[in-house]
């Protein structure tokens, strides 16, 4: 497992305006960030021009937290690739639950924004994940499936899967690691029909829903855990920092 690099994103959803973004990263370029692990902030669009100017030369990576599938057009509410890679963004994430459930994102156009989004030159983090009722009906991996079906039209160097099962998100009530383990495991198998061994090896799948320095150490010793996607508890540099520390210390195998 050794091989792929823990990834640390902290998901600020619709929390952080300038002013707090910037106390938060001042404070994030304080701490010790582990050199093993790779971490991302993803701020509002709004916070993304002060966040790039206070993240340069920094170890810490920006991302945002959607991008539309064209660079340019009657597109009201949205975003392009070339626009936020102009400012220094590196990452974007799609497809999360929350765009899924409330504003009407589908496989289909999440691979569209991925696609789009990579030819431009940016890292995507993709998110998948069952909700309650699909878990209930032993229906897990047929959704997971069917919501990666289409990237097999992405670059899977510059690809990070997220898995977030909805009843975890927000909720306090994360999968057990066996369930992560599970989903993890299974989806890299697929990964490796799509892209090959090789890719689906190299290829890091994080995992999102109620991840928190109580739970981070065991869930990140999965050994298909390559990272996390973290909403709430990565608002607090503390916990986010605390976070980190776990995944650097996974990556060593150092498990106490
Ligand atoms: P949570 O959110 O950590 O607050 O559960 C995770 C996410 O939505 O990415």
């Amino acid at each position: 497992m050794a091989a792929r690099r823990p990834l640390v994103v902290g998901n600020w959803k619709m929390h952080k305006g300038v002013a707090e973004t910037a106390a938060f990263l001042e404070a994030l370029l304080q701490a010790d960030v582990p050199g093993s692990v790779e971490v991302v902030v993803c701020p509002p669009f709004t916070s993304l021009p002060h966040a790039a100017m206070l993240l340069t030369g920094s170890a810490v990576g920006l991302g945002a937290q959607n991008v539309h599938w064209e660079d340019h057009g009657a597109f009201t509410g949205e975003v392009a690739a070339p626009m936020l890679l102009e400012l220094g963004v590196r990452w974007a994430i799609v497809g999360h639950s929350e765009r899924r459930a409330l504003f009407g994102e589908t496989d289909d156009t999440v691979v569209r924004r991925a696609a789009r989004a990579q030819a431009a030159g940016l890292d995507v983090i993709l998110c998948i994940g069952e909700t309650l009722a699909e878990r209930e009906a032993g229906a897990t991996l047929a959704v997971l499936e069917r919501q990666i079906r289409g990237i097999g039209a992405l670059d899977p160097a510059h690809l990070v899967l997220a898995y977030e099962p909805v009843w975890a998100i927000g909720t306090g009530r994360n999968a057990t690691t066996e369930q992560a383990q599970e989903a993890h495991a299974e989806l890299r198998r697929r990964l490796a029909g799509t892209f090959g061994a090789g890719p689906a090896q190299r290829l890091r799948i994080l995992y999102g829903g109620s991840l928190k320095p109580a739970n981070a150490r065991e869930l990140l010793a999965q050994a298909d855990v390559d990272g996390g996607l973290i909403g709430g508890a990565s608002l607090d540099v503390d916990s986010f920092c605390a976070i980190m520390r776990d995944a650097a210390e996974s990556a060593a195998g150092v498990d106490s």
